[in-house]
């Protein structure tokens, strides 16, 4: 996600804030801005781009602050423009705030300030934030207004704000998105993860979900929005830059494993309705009617976003009712593919910059197909060009092995399922019981992820395999495929993917007793096709890790190791079946020593063809 800085001192706060910025360029972002309070009043400066940009448009401000705050956005809600960069001002400019997070009910809650006057200028779900505090100022202090307007919030935040009523104060304020408040000599600063605050500070306190604290020369006071005073403990700070943007982690690729949790539960936020057993799509509002009216879907994606599609095919097809075909997009573009009016294309790209899907979009729209995109980086071209879409919400993805953006295309991808299932003849139940398997999956994905060490001392077993082979069959039959990708891309392993009948036709072949099979097979509608397999290889000297139910421990007896993974939804399989080969070749890699995070040859965003 983006990045907050804040600064209340003796030292000139532009300084730190543009440094501060720098020091969390690595989360990426699309635009940047700050504001700084000067003789009680605030002076504001945005830039879409680069931190460089901001920083030559204050160049020369010899104007000392000893008051301000800063943000990278990474665009959620409205594309990257200045307008739409933060820090968002109220509607005198007397208040300034950053934000990181999604206010969920801000569509409402704007209307509501609107309906008594107030005037919006961005596009983006923060800006309300500022104009509710405005309206709690009109009858209350700063501190009760900045509670009550958080109080009102459905979402995540991680907001700095300031106002010129209080102008030596800065008010924070934490829930789902870190904040920090750094301790130093006669100054504070505040930030979104101690990277920015490395060398300046020695102590800093970790504000948790539900705190706020008010910083001035004096000190800093941390409460519940209730006002109740917390006593808090200072920790010392011992990292170093670099190891705290990776928050302490090695490589980002492990910390983005380890974030797919939260980034799982971001890409469900406000979508789903359990009791209704439907997924809300605000993004498919535009195109809603003729949505209803497709009767076949397209998938046109690239490496791991393909093999997304690929599981999609199955959840669309089983519980949607909709044919479906998935086409890599450098062979969707050159073929005759009969698509027309009541084709929907859907891209997949996480960058939204992938040049062979960009130019799939670009044919179907030409064939007069409907195009959706479902991409993480806002604004990005895909998200532009295609006629509507969904957003990932995964934050920014930094290893090129793509692994959280997966599981999160895998979230929408489901949330479409059920989308276009309770269209078309779902039965409540049945969307219900989907709707309720999705929101159980964030700690189920922390379950699996937690079996980093034995899956860590597997690859270090298994690191000298000269060729794997990854079997799934179904649902998680894409998941052979990306596993495969995952091992080949970042520890440059000959590594094949099949669907697991497929091995007697040809693969079987390979299998010797050097060769590792990576089974998935969960306890599913084809689990006991899967287990002849399994055996297959194991009577021709093949060596076997099973990736099954838990609760299946029998199947030990078969394999050479087995990593278990909790019970789910056959549909949602796949997205637990993932996390353990993501593991496995982070940790191949890392015990070959090569450079998990820029592996050889590869681009985080493929823009060539
Ligand atoms: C996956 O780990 C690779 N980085 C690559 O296959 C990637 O998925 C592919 O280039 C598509 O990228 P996109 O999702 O940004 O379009
Ligand atoms: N949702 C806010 C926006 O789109 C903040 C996004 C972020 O965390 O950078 O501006």
């Amino acid at each position: 996600m983006c990045g907050i800085i804040g600064y209340i001192g003796k030292r000139n706060a532009k300084d730190f804030l543009i440094e501060g910025l720098r020091r969390l360029e690595y989360r990426g972002y699309d635009s940047a801005g700050m504001a700084v309070m000067k003789d009680g009043r605030i002076f504001l400066t945005k830039a879409v781009g680069k931190v460089a940009e901001l920083e030559s448009k204050i160049r020369g401000d010899a104007r000392q602050a000893m008051l301000g705050i800063a943000h990278t956005r990474w665009a959620t809600h409205g594309k990257p423009s200045e307008t739409n960069a933060h820090p968002h001002a109220d509607c005198f400019g007397n208040l300034s705030l950053v934000h990181n997070g999604i206010v969920e009910n801000y569509q409402e809650l704007r209307d509501m300030l609107v309906g008594k006057g107030h005037r919006f200028v961005s596009e983006t779900d923060s800006e309300v934030i500022a104009h509710l505090v405005e309206e709690e100022l009109k009858s209350c202090e700063f501190e009760d207004a900045f509670t009550r307007a958080l109080s009102a919030l459905q979402g995540t935040y991680g907001v700095a704000m300031m106002g010129v009523s209080d102008p030596e104060k800065l008010f924070v304020a934490r829930k789902g998105s870190p904040l920090v408040i750094g301790v130093g000599t006669d100054e504070y600063l505040v930030a979104s993860d101690v990277s920015a605050m490395v060398g300046h500070v020695s102590k800093v306190i970790y504000l948790e979900d539900g705190e706020m604290a008010i910083i001035d020369l004096q000190g800093y006071r941390v409460k519940t929005l209730d006002h109740e005073l917390l006593e808090k403990e200072e920790q010392i700070l011992e990292w170093s830059q670099e190891q705290a943007q990776k928050g302490g982690h090695p490589h980002f690729m492990i910390k983005e494993i380890l974030e797919q949790p939260k980034s799982f539960e971001d890409a469900l936020r406000g979508r789903l309705l359990v009791e209704e057993g439907l997924a809300k799509l605000g993004g498919l509002m535009p195109v809603e009617e003729r949505l209803r009216k497709i009767d076949r879907i397209v998938i046109a994606s690239c490496g791991t976003s393909y093999h997304a599609g690929l599981a999609g095919e199955y959840m669309l097809e089983e519980y949607a009712g909709i044919p479906v075909e998935v086409e890599y997009a450098s062979e969707f573009r050159y073929r005759k593919s009969l698509i027309d009016e009541r084709t929907a294309v859907i891209a997949l790209s996480q960058s939204g910059e992938t040049a062979d899907t960009l130019a799939a979009v670009r044919e179907a729209k030409r064939k007069g197909a409907l195009t959706l995109g479902v991409v993480n980086v806002v604004g990005s071209t895909i998200a532009r060009e295609t006629d509507a879409g969904i957003y990932n919400h995964a934050g920014p993805e930094v290893s090129v092995a793509s692994t959280k953006a997966f599981t999160s295309q895998l979230a929408i991808l489901a949330l479409l399922t059920l989308y276009f299932g309770r269209m078309r003849g779902m039965s409540l139940v049945t969307g219900k019981r989907i709707a309720e398997g999705l929101r159980m999956l964030p700690s189920l994905i922390e379950k699996v992820a937690e079996q980093s060490e034995p899956i860590k001392k597997m690859a270090k077993k298994y690191q000298d395999t000269p060729h794997f082979l990854y079997l799934g069959r179904k649902y998680n039959m894409p998941i052979a495929l990306e596993g495969a990708l995952k091992i080949k891309e970042i520890a440059y392993v000959p590594a094949q993917g099949y669907p697991t009948g497929e091995m007697k036709h040809g693969p079987i072949a390979l299998i010797d007793e050097q060769s590792l099979c990576l089974f998935i097979a969960p306890k599913d509608s084809v689990y006991e096709k899967s287990i002849s397999g399994l055996e297959e290889i194991k009577a021709r000297g093949g060596r076997v890790i099973v990736i099954t139910t838990e609760g299946n421990e029998a199947i030990g007896g078969k394999a050479d190791e087995v990593i278990l993974i909790p019970k789910t939804l056959e549909l949602l399989t796949p997205i637990l079946s993932i996390i353990p080969l993501q593991l496995f070749a982070y940790h191949m890699s890392v015990a070959k020593g090569y450079d998990v995070d820029r592996p050889r040859n590869l681009a985080k965003s493929v823009t060539v063809e």
